[in-house]
């Protein structure tokens, strides 16, 4: 190979490794292999060359070409993934919005509501031993909150509820619901037995101090089968309550007493000690809830024949729940919306609440 070739080879190399984009690149190009490139001009001189170097000369000149073009296809591939590499890179759009900074002392990723977290629990709980969810409106008709349920008009019971009414069309007069009550009569007037629904939701009653709220929340329990019996009551919410409260050998007591709605009709206490609050240890009861075999009325007004179909029915307040099994001695903070607290006493929202996590 001749000098003039070997160094416009190594001039290219160089120029092709130095060009900084696409554009120079073709400049470069151009420079030697274009019409008046040198490389096309000693391509064009090969004529002029003695008849015997021509071969030779001709083979390094085509040599010379082929490399120079692989340089350049080499260079473009490079340079083009360097051009997507930084259009990628600027035209990149942030689509993230950035985290709200935690009020000081706060969870940061938010915490569940105690009430969110008892309701999932029991969810939860019921869930596993075949139970749905079933829901109805907060305020009611006077006959499924009252009426259907065995409680008429001038019934005692309807005194111990300090109902708010509100004003209705035609003299009818429409009650926050004051318990979780009428939705076993709506579930009856709607899904077929056999059922076996719980039912948590708020609840309302004219009543305030420390441990009671104008609204607060209770849970329902309603099972209705043909051949259901106080055993399976029973059985039931002796499971219930210990799984909710973890103590596998919690005392549990069934006292009688009444409700319009159940006969017979049975509160339910748990054993505890009233100096420490310690459930499960001491001779003391408490008051947990109230049950009892659907009343054979309560069947009739849903449509049901109590020679053919019966079953149970309970219900407990989620708050006191609540309290007892977290130690929580005022109910007041449920509803204050105070961070601080929430994030002290709600639970992590990534951990739901689950059966063999132990609820
Ligand atoms: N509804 C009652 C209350 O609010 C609680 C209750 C007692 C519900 C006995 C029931 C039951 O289903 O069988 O005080």
């Amino acid at each position: 190979m001749t000098d003039d070739l070997r160094s416009l080879e190594a001039e290219t190399a160089a120029a092709i490794a130095a060009a900084p984009d696409l554009r120079a690149l073709e400049a470069v190009r151009i420079g030697v292999l274009g019409r008046n490139g040198s490389l096309t001009a000693l391509l064009k001189a090969l004529g002029a060359v003695p008849a015997e170097q021509r071969r030779e000369r001709g083979a390094a000149l085509n040599a010379a070409k082929a490399a120079i073009e692989a340089a350049l296809e080499a260079r473009r591939t490079e340079l083009e993934a360097a051009a997507l590499e930084a259009r990628l890179a600027a035209e990149r759009i942030d689509i993230t919005l950035p985290p709200r900074p935690a009020a000081p002392g706060t969870a940061a990723d938010g915490s569940i509501h105690p009430i969110s977290r008892t309701m999932e629990e029991l969810t939860a709980i019921f869930g596993a031993m075949g139970f749905t969810v079933a829901e109805g409106p907060d305020i009611e008709s006077d006959w499924h909150n009252f009426g259907a349920l065995n409680i008429p008009d001038h019934h005692p019971a309807r005194q111990d509820h300090d109902t708010f009414y509100l004003p209705g069309p035609d003299g009818r007069r429409p009650v926050l619901r004051t318990h979780t009550s009428p939705v076993q009569i709506r579930t009856m007037l709607t899904q077929p037995p056999p059922i076996r629904v719980i039912v948590p939701g708020r609840t309302f009653r004219a009543d305030h101090d420390a441990t009671h709220s104008p609204m607060f929340h209770q849970v329902e329990g309603l099972v209705i089968g043909r051949d259901i019996t106080l055993g399976h009551l029973k059985g039931c919410l002796i499971d219930f309550l210990r799984a909710f409260f973890g103590i596998r050998d919690l005392p549990v007591r069934f006292r009688s007493s009444y409700f319009p709605f159940t006969e017979p009709s049975m509160e339910v206490d748990i054993g505890w000690n009233r100096r420490s609050g310690e459930l499960g240890a001491g001779g003391d009861w408490l008051e947990i809830l109230g049950s009892g075999m659907v009343h054979p009325k309560v069947l009739a007004n849903c449509g049901l024949d109590p020679r053919e179909w019966q079953g149970f029915a309970f219900g407990m307040g989620i708050e006191r729940i609540t309290m007892l099994k977290h130690g929580i001695p005022d109910l007041r903070p449920f509803y204050e919306s105070d961070v601080r607290w929430l994030a002290h006493t709600g639970s992590d929202p990534l951990s739901p609440a689950s059966l063999h996590g132990g609820v």
